[in-house]
C-alpha cells in the first residue's frame, strides 16, 4: 500500500433555519443541560419540547437522562417530531464549546444507517458553531484503509440547525472551521498509516501530493515545496537527520515548505518545525516491546507542522510560515549509529550521542539551524519529544517550553482558543551546565540523568535556535490515543497541536495588523532573550483551565 494524505472527510456540515420538529431528516439530535433540579432541553430543542408538550418531562425521567456531559440516549419518537429517530445528548450544567464539541463528537459515533442528521444543538455563537463542526467530524473519524469489509457510510447530508444559518459571520466560522478540521483529519491519517508503508520518502511524497492538492485552489501559488534526499541532506551537512536515519532500508529526507501571503508587505513570519520520526524502534539504544508498540506516532509534529500550514494557506491568512519536516526512521543494523558518535549538525555544531533512544532532537537539531536562517521572527517547533512529558502531564495535555515569556503566552492563548490543553514548563539554568559538561563533543545529547527529561531536552533545542524568540511543543501524550473514543478524540492520531498552531498564526496576523498601543509589534520584544524560566511560573499560567 502506498501512503495517501486524502483523508475520509466524512460529511462537511451545512447550515438550515429549519424547525428541528418539522425536519425530516432521518436522525435528530438534541441537547439537554443537567439543571439545578432535573435534566432540561437545551436551547435549539424547543420546537421538540412544544412537539412533545407534556410527555417530554415523564420521557426524560424514564429513560433516566441526567444532562452529564457526555451522556447519550437514542429515542424512536414514533411520529411526535417528524423525524424518526432523536438523539439526546448531555451538555453538562452548560452548552459551553468544550461540552458541545463532546456531545457532538458522541452523538456523531452514535448515528448509525442514516442518510441524513439534523443538529439541532444550541448555536447560538460562532464559538458554539466552531465547536458542533469540530466536534461532530472529529468524532466521527475512524481509520478504515487498512480493513477488508466496506468503508462505513456517514450520512449523505449533516445539517446544522441554527437561527443564524444566514448570518456572514456563521457561514465564515463554518468555513473556516472546516478548513481547520480537514487540515486535522489529514494530519491523522498520516498518523496511523502503519510505519511500513509511511517511510520518509513516502512521507515526503504525500506532502508534495497534499501540496499538488492544494494547487491546484487559488491559494496555490503562495506555497512552495522543497524535499531533500539524502544526497541534499549530505551536501547541506545535515548530520543529525542522516545519523538518525542511518540503519533504515527507506533513506532520510528534510522536507522544507514555504507560505508567502500574497499582497502582503513584510507579513510577521513564523518557522514551524515538526519532529518526523516515521517509526521510533530506539535504535540500538533499543526500547522495550511495549514502548515501541505506537511509534508509528513519531512522526506527528511533522504532520501537524505540515498540515496546519496548508492550512493557514487555504485561510489566506497574512503571516509568512516556513516549515521544516525532517524525516527519518530510527532503526537496528550494521549502519546504525551508535552511542559515542559524534554527529556534525546543520551549521556546524557538534553532538556527542549517548542514547540512540534519543534521536528526535537530532534531527529537529539539524532542521532548527535550517529554520534559523530564514530569520523568522518566531520558531515554534512541534514534536513527540519526551516519554517525560507524558509522565509529567499524562495523555491529554502537552507540554510547552521556550526562552520567551511572550511568545509562550501567545501559544498558551493560541492552545486554549483552539481547546487542546497545553501546560508551560521550566527549561532549569542547569541544563545548560549539564549540556557541555562530560563530551568530546560541542555538546551532549543526553546524560542518562532520568528526572526532568523532558526539560533537558528542550535545553539541548535551545542550543540550536541562536537565541530567536522560540516555543517548544512536547506532544508525546496526546499525539496518539490508544484508549477508546471519547468525544472529538478517537483511537489512533489525534491531530494534535494542529488547531494551535492555525490559531497562533491567526493571533500573530492580527496583532501585525492592530498592534495594540506601546507595544513593539511581534509582541515578545521585552520578554525574549535568555531563559526567563522562573517568570514563567507566574499565577497567571498557572490558573489557566485546561
Ligand atoms: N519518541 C520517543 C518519545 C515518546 C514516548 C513519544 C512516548 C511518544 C510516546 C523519543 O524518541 C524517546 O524515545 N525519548 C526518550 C528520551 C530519552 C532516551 C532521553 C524517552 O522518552 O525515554
Ligand atoms: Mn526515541
Ligand atoms: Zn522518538
Amino acid at each position: 500500500m502506498t501512503a495517501t494524505i486524502s483523508a475520509p472527510s466524512g460529511t462537511r456540515p451545512t447550515l438550515r433555519s429549519a424547525s428541528p420538529a418539522k425536519t425530516r431528516s432521518d436522525v435528530v439530535v438534541a441537547g439537554v443541560v443537567s439543571g439545578a433540579k432535573q435534566a432540561e432541553a437545551a436551547p435549539g430543542s424547543e420546537d421538540i419540547v412544544a412537539a412533545y408538550g407534556r410527555k417530554f418531562r415523564p420521557m426524560l425521567a424514564a429513560l433516566g437522562v441526567t444532562g452529564k456531559a457526555g451522556e447519550v440516549n437514542v429515542v424512536p419518537t414514533g411520529g411526535t417530531i417528524a423525524a424518526p429517530v432523536l438523539i439526546l445528548v448531555g451538555l453538562g450544567s452548560e452548552a459551553t464549546a468544550r461540552n458541545l464539541r463532546k456531545a457532538a463528537g458522541n452523538a456523531a459515533r452514535s448515528v448509525k444507517n442514516a442518510t441524513s442528521v439534523a443538529l439541532a444543538l444550541p448555536c447560538e455563537s460562532a464559538e458554539q458553531l466552531a465547536a458542533i463542526v469540530t466536534g461532530w467530524r472529529l468524532g466521527g473519524y475512524s481509520f478504515h484503509t487498512y480493513k477488508s469489509g466496506p468503508a462505513p457510510e456517514p450520512p449523505a447530508t449533516v445539517s446544522i440547525l441554527t437561527a443564524s444559518a444566514r448570518t456572514t459571520e456563521f457561514q465564515e466560522t463554518l468555513e473556516r472551521t472546516n478548513v481547520i478540521v480537514d487540515a486535522v483529519l489529514a494530519t491523522r491519517e498520516l498518523v496511523n498509516i502503519p510505519p511500513g508503508d509511511l517511510t520518509p520518502p513516502a512521507f515526503a511524497d504525500a506532502l508534495v501530493a497534499a501540496h499538488a492538492d492544494l494547487a491546484a485552489t487559488p491559494a496555490g501559488s503562495a506555497v512552495t515545496i522543497t524535499v531533500h534526499d539524502e544526497h541534499s541532506l549530505a551536501e547541506l551537512g545535515c548530520g543529525g537527520i542522516l545519523g538518525v536515519g542511518s540503519a533504515s532500508a527507506a533513506p532520510p529526507r528534510l522536507v522544507e515548505l514555504s507560505y508567502q501571503p500574497e499582497g502582503i508587505d513584510d507579513p510577521p513570519h513564523l518557522a514551524l518545525v515538526g519532529k518526523g520520526i516515521t517509526f521510533d524502534s530506539g535504535g540500538l539504544t533499543i526500547k522495550p516491546a511495549g514502548s515501541m508498540r505506537t511509534m508509528k506516532c513519531d512522526m506527528a509534529g511533522a504532520a501537524a507542522v505540515a498540515s496546519a500550514t496548508f492550512a493557514i494557506a487555504r485561510l489566506g491568512l497574512p503571516v509568512r510560515i516556513s516549515a521544516f519536516m525532517p524525516m527519518a526512521e530510527n532503526m537496528v543494523d550494521g549502519a546504525a549509529f551508535r552511542p559515542g558518535d559524534v554527529l556534525g549538525i546543520y551549521g556546524g555544531h557538534t553532538v556527542e550521542i549517548t542514547n540512540t533512544d534519543a534521536e528526535g532532537r537530532l534531527i529537529l537539531a539539524d532542521a532548527l539551524g535550517r529554520a534559523v536562517e530564514v530569520e523568522p521572527d518566531a520558531i515554534i517547533d512541534v514534536a513527540t519529544l519526551t516519554g517525560h512529558m507524558v509522565m509529567a502531564l499524562g495523555d491529554l495535555v502537552a507540554g510547552v517550553m521556550g526562552n520567551s515569556d511572550g511568545l509562550i503566552d501567545q501559544v498558551l492563548d493560541a492552545a486554549q482558543r483552539a481547546g487542546e490543553p497545553l501546560w508551560p514548563l521550566p527549561i532549569p539554568e542547569e541544563m545548560y551546565d549539564r549540556l557541555k559538561a562530560n563530551t568530546v563533543a560541542d555538546v551532549i545529547q543526553h546524560d542518562w540523568v532520568r528526572y526532568g527529561g523532558g526539560l533537558f531536552a528542550a535545553g539541548f533545542l535551545e542550543y540550536f535556535v541562536a537565541g530567536l524568540p522560540w516555543a517548544h511543543l512536547d506532544i508525546a501524550g496526546p499525539a496518539f490515543h490508544s484508549g477508546g473514543a471519547n468525544g472529538h478524540i478517537v483511537a489512533g492520531g489525534t491531530g494534535y497541536s494542529v488547531a494551535t498552531l492555525i490559531e497562533l498564526a491567526q493571533s500573530v496576523a492580527d496583532e501585525s495588523a492592530a498592534p495594540a498601543a506601546g507595544e513593539e509589534p511581534d509582541g515578545n520584544a521585552e520578554s525574549s532573550g535568555p531563559t526567563g524560566w522562573l517568570r514563567q511560573l507566574t499565577p497567571r499560567s498557572f490558573m489557566r483551565r485546561l
